[in-house]
């Protein structure tokens, strides 16, 4: 092993600039010829209804936010991960394809319970992001949560999927879970004027204010902030019954004070 990689490293010494020249085309290639395979994917899933319920970042990754240049996807991701302390214990609500926890939240977590009630989504997330913090489990979390206290609970784009009662109920479940410090954030859309923007939203909210409104009937301390671009405008979302400190730590980092 030692000896192939010596001569890699000669080679590279060498040869440095042929051999770039391939690998840069080579890529080239094959990122055109990805970002082909996941429009089609894109329009295969979404272009004819009904649509999945869950969404397959890789195309996000491979075609959606290059052609788009929207990072709502990314956004998403660090949104959340910014309340996630180091070693974290978090439970992931309605996670999908598995994409965030494993690209964005399990550099800090210490374990991961990430569910959803479609068994395609965990297959999914199961066979494409594996990892021994993360535990991806089939459950409605209209019937039950897992057992147990949690540091974080992420319900990242999905709130919109629940009736208003379904959230209440939800909402107690969440309470009994969370440890005292603990926070619960994630992200909707707000509702456009055109109507809901996918057949298996059951209440979007109007607005900011709304999703407050809701929040702090479970919450003392509630952030909401919006991101809006051309397509959709979104809101995000800090819960907990402690204050959130994380915040006021990462502005004071921001502006090179801590
Ligand atoms: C728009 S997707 C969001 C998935 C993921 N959080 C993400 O950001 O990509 C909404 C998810 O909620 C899940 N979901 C809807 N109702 C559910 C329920 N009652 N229990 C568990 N998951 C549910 C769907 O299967 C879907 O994966």
């Amino acid at each position: 092993m030692e000896l192939v990689k010596s001569s890699i490293k000669s080679l590279i010494r060498h040869q440095r600039d042929p051999l770039l020249f391939i690998i840069k085309q080579v890529n080239h290639v094959l990122r055109k010829l990805s970002s082909l395979t996941h429009k089609a994917q894109l329009y295969c899933q979404w272009a004819v209804k009904p649509n999945p319920e869950w969404f397959d970042h890789f195309i996000d990754q491979h075609y959606q936010w290059t052609q788009s240049k929207n990072p709502l996807s990314w956004e998403r991701g660090i949104f959340n991960l910014l309340a996630i302390g180091q070693n974290a214990t978090v439970l992931e609500m309605c996670c999908g394809d598995g994409f965030n926890a494993y690209h964005f939240y399990a550099i800090r977590a210490a374990q991961i319970i990430s569910i959803d009630f479609d068994p395609q989504a965990i297959k999914h997330a199961t066979k494409h992001f594996k990892s021994d913090k993360i535990d991806y489990q089939v459950r409605d979390i209209r019937q039950s949560l897992p057992e147990g206290k949690f540091s974080n609970i992420i319900w990242d784009a999905a709130i919109e999927h629940f009736t208003l009662v379904e959230m209440d109920n939800i909402f107690n479940a969440i309470m009994a879970r969370l440890t005292p410090q603990g926070v619960l954030s994630g992200y909707t859309i707000i509702a456009a004027d055109h109507g809901a923007s996918h057949d298996d939203h059951e209440h979007e909210f109007e607005s900011k204010e709304e999703l407050k409104a809701k929040l702090v009937q479970f919450f003392k301390h509630v952030v909401v902030f919006d991101t809006k671009y051309p397509d959709r405008h979104n809101v995000y979302f800090f819960a907990s019954q402690a204050p959130l400190n994380f915040l006021a730590d990462f502005q004071a980092t921001a502006n090179g004070s801590l």
